[in-house]
């Protein structure tokens, strides 16, 4: 059995949650492999909406086991008050719910270095959701991170004050935070591990693998997308983690060989929220529009997202780097009253055309180069059936799959889970 992989193509917010969550049906475990709490993956059923941070999208499908991989990153407090949304829905999450004991912890003080280190770049900020991903991450990479197998040990608390020392340390070095929460953040960071100690905790790796030998079927939950990549994307306006295929062999324990199919979500146009470049945003009425029809504001820190126009280079970069078998297009309907829509296919970079997305982007700006295509003011809201769509719809998206040279299987046309068409 193979570990098949949903991932997002862009800047994350493509509707990777409502994805999982409705292909969960079909699998046995879904499993983060990166990320923490600054991801925001909204789910829609029944009339209800959950938005998850940590706990995979696959929690509200019975049955299903659902891992938070070793390269996920955890901050108790947010998990517990996730789980306490569990238990006011009456999911019954408790075997359910796995949690690797090398992922990482996110403390208190990583919350303050990320405040500080955001606050002393000033204009050249990365837009952090300030839950102290660079900083735990850091941690990790450094060889000081605490993991949640450690949480058992007697030596947990002696380490935890050791590191919380060094941060507090380390903080002089930023212009002087508000440090005066700390002790109520701190308090509810241990009560909160306390009562997180009724979930099941393993060696995710050999739960995968082993999974993989009975006969399981696995699907990678990431987060973020390919361009808050920390390797390949728009750096360093990105996130900490690996956001592409690889990532799920690092974060889960897998080997390359066991990836299956990998399913690139993209949104029928494009959207960022933070800093950095973004080639195709749309600082006009066309781009308010987009936000306002899209509800385009962040999941995690509720901030309007900037919108634009789709951007082919970047996703045939995200598909080249993560070898993505198939797309799936999410909030088509968003473009159904659009008389005109507008695809990016090359830019013009440095008096050259280009289809490559430059190294410096983030310094040396470049023009997109547009097509445009007719729009097709047909709701597609209720369509179910590919073969019910308007042929300047189907136009559309035949030409974009030209364009990647990858299938688009899936187009989701409403936020709730039953609203995506299947085309084979
Ligand atoms: P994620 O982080 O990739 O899981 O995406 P978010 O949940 O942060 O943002 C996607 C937003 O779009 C959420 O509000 C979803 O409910 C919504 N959404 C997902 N798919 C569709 C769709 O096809 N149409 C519309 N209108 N909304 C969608
Ligand atoms: P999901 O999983 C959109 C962005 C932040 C910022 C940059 C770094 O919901 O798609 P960080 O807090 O990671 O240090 O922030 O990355 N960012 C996201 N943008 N969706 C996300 O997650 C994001 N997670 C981080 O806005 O620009
Ligand atoms: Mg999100």
């Amino acid at each position: 059995m193979a570990v098949d992989v949903i991932i997002g193509l862009q800047w994350g917010d493509e509707g990777k949650g409502k994805i999982v969550d409705y292909l969960a049906a079909n699998y046995d475990i879904v499993a983060r492999f990166q990320g923490g709490p600054n991801a925001g993956h909204t789910l829609k059923f029944d009339g209800k909406k959950f938005v998850l941070h940590t706990v995979p999208s696959g929690i509200f499908r019975p049955t299903l086991l659902n891992l938070i991989g070793n390269g996920v990153v955890i901050n108790p407090t947010t998990l517990k008050k996730e789980i306490d949304g569990l238990k006011a829905a009456n999911v019954d999450y408790k075997d359910r719910l796995l949690v690797s004991k090398k992922a990482h912890l996110i403390m208190p003080t990583h919350l303050l270095l990320d405040a500080a280190s955001e606050s002393a770049k000033g204009k050249s900020k990365i837009g952090s959701t300030l839950k102290g991903i660079g900083p735990t991450y850091m941690d990790k990479t450094g060889r000081n991170g605490l993991r949640m197998g450690d949480i058992f040990s007697p030596q947990f608390k002696a380490k935890y004050h050791s590191l919380r020392n060094k941060h507090l340390n380390l903080l002089r070095v930023f212009p002087p935070i508000d440090t005066k929460k700390l002790a109520d953040l701190e308090q509810e960071w241990f009560s909160s591990l306390e009562e997180l100690k009724e979930l099941q905790f393993v060696d995710g790796e050999y739960y995968i693998n082993n999974a993989l030998k009975a006969g399981k079927k696995v699907l990678a939950e990431g987060a973020q997308g390919a361009m808050l990549d920390v390797d390949f994307g728009t750096y360093p306006f990105v996130t900490s983690s690996s956001t592409m295929t690889a990532g799920v062999c690092a974060g889960l324990g897998v080997a390359p060989s066991k990836i299956g199919e990998v399913i690139g979500i993209t949104k029928a146009y494009c959207t960022r929220v933070g800093s950095g470049p973004f080639p195709t945003e749309l600082d006009n009425e066309a781009g308010e529009r987009l936000r306002t029809l899209g509800s385009e504001f962040g999941a995690t820190t509720g901030r309007p997202r900037r919108c634009g126009w789709i951007d082919l280079p970047a996703l045939k970069y995200a598909i080249m780097i993560s070898g993505v078998t198939q797309i799936c297009m999410t909030k088509i309907d968003i473009l159904n009253d659009f008389e005109e829509i507008s695809v990016a296919t090359q830019y013009h970079y440095e008096g050259q055309v280009t289809e490559t997305v430059p190294y410096d982007l983030a310094t040396i700006p470049v023009t997109p180069i547009y097509e445009t295509h007719k729009g097709w003011q047909v709701e597609l809201d209720n369509v179910k059936d590919y073969n019910q769509f308007p042929q300047v719809a189907k136009d559309y998206i035949q030409a974009l799959e030209e364009k990647l040279e990858t299938p688009i299987t899936f187009i989701s046309t409403g936020p709730e889970r039953e609203k995506l068409v299947i085309r084979s």
